[in-house]
Formats: C-alpha cells, structure tokens, sequence
C-alpha cells in the first residue's frame, strides 16, 4: 500500500510548519500508525523536537531529508514532510512531486498574509497544482481570537481560489497556546498531553484530522 503523503508548506518563516508537522506526527504515530517525519529544513526543528522525545512515547521514524536521501521504512503508512523558509522554484517542484496533500499554515500579522498572497500565487503556477496532481488547504495558525487581524486573515482565507476558480479550501484555525510549545520543549505533541489543559486545542486541530482523513485531501 503507498503511504499517505502530507507536505506542510509556506515560504514564510515561523508561521508553524514544524510545529504542525510534529504535531501531526505525533497525532498519527499515537492513532497506531507507522508514521515517518521527514525533515527538509536544515534547521532541523523536526529533527530536534524528535530527539527530545521520551522513549516511551509512540515511535516516530525521523529522516534528516535536507541531508540524506527519504527512503522509507517498510509499510511506512504516513509522511509528513516539514519545509524550509523560503522555498521556490525547483526545490518547491521537488518537494511537491513528493507529496498528494499539502497543509499551509498562515499568521494573523499583515506581513504574513502579504507573503502568503504572494505565495499561494505562486502555488498556483506550480505543474502539480495546475495539474489537480496534488490538494492543498490552509490553517490560520497561532489565532488571538477577536482580534481585528484574526478576522481579517480570516476573510483573506475565506477568498482564496486556485486556477479555474476551484476554491483553496480553509480548513481550521488553531489558537495562540503555550501548550504547542510546552509540548514541543518534550517532544510530544499536544495529543500526547494531558487532555484536561489541551482539550481546546485538540478540538481547533478536529477540522484539519477530518479534511486529512477525507477523500477531499486527496488528489
Ligand atoms: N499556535 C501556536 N501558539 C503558540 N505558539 C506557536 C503556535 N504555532 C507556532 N508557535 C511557535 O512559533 C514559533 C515558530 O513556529 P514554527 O513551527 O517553528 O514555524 P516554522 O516551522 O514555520 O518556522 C515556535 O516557537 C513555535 O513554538
Ligand atoms: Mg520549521
């Protein structure tokens, strides 16, 4: 059987493609499923967050991929590939080539949703894209709810379309928490930590597990 594949994408630095990418993982590997994460950024923040995880947690197979080649584990079921800042051009290709589901996390801050705009434009000229080879949705990430900027990156999300008008679908909205980043200081993720203190944003990260387990994420 071929493994799922999931990109987590943006060229903007620091709006959560690691911390979306880990949690994923960290997600599946604890649903029982052979989960590998492969880290494309030599910042290696995946790669970190996966040598800080407790033995006893629910293994997650790390592949270093900025430096060495993605060969996967025998009935490996999920991928999640965590990106550089900053990509385009052919490594943007290469990296999509590899994937049939890719997960856009974007900040409530004028700047990002200016880079994300230009992006997504971007996104949209790519051969996969244009060729419905792979799907693609977006998440607001690190939200302060009733914020003036949460709704307008909210309206800027609602809008967005890919070519031949099909909508660019937006799927969840994950709140500002310290919980993402108590867990990643443990290499967990917060489906890993006590469900009382992460219950909400377990809830905010429903919308997303439910577009990725559905057939609509799928090229
Ligand atoms: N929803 C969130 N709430 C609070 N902090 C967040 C959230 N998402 C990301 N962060 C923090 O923001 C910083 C950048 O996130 P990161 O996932 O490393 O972004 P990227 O991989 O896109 O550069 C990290 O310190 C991370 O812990
Ligand atoms: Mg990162």
């Amino acid at each position: 059987m071929m493994a799922r594949t999931i990109l987590v994408l943006n060229a903007k630095g620091g709006c959560g493609k690691s911390t979306l990418a880990t949690n994923l993982a960290g997600y599946y590997a604890n649903r029982g499923k052979r989960v590998v994460l492969a880290d494309f950024d030599p910042q290696g923040s995946s790669t970190d967050w996966l040598e800080a995880r407790p033995e006893q947690a629910a293994p997650i197979h790390g592949v270093a991929a900025w430096r060495e080649p993605l060969r996967l584990p025998r009935e490996t079921e999920i991928v999640i590939m965590d990106s550089p800042a900053g990509i385009h051009g052919r490594d943007l290709a290469a990296l999509l080539r590899r994937a049939e589901t890719v997960v856009i996390p974007i900040l409530p801050s004028p700047i990002d949703i200016r880079a994300a705009s230009h992006f997504i434009d971007h996104l949209k000229e790519t051969r996969r894209v244009i060729n419905h080879q792979v799907r693609l949705a977006t998440v607001a990430n690190r939200v302060r709810e009733h914020t003036l900027i949460a709704a307008e990156l909210d309206d800027f999300l609602d809008h967005q379309r890919l070519a031949d008008s099909r909508k660019l679908p937006f799927v969840a909205v994950l709140r500002a928490s310290q919980n993402y980043l108590r867990a990643a200081r443990r290499g967990l993720s917060i489906f890993e930590m006590a469900p009382a203190a992460t219950a909400i944003d377990r809830e905010h990260f429903r919308p997303l597990l439910r577009w990725l387990g559905s057939a609509r994420s799928r090229p």
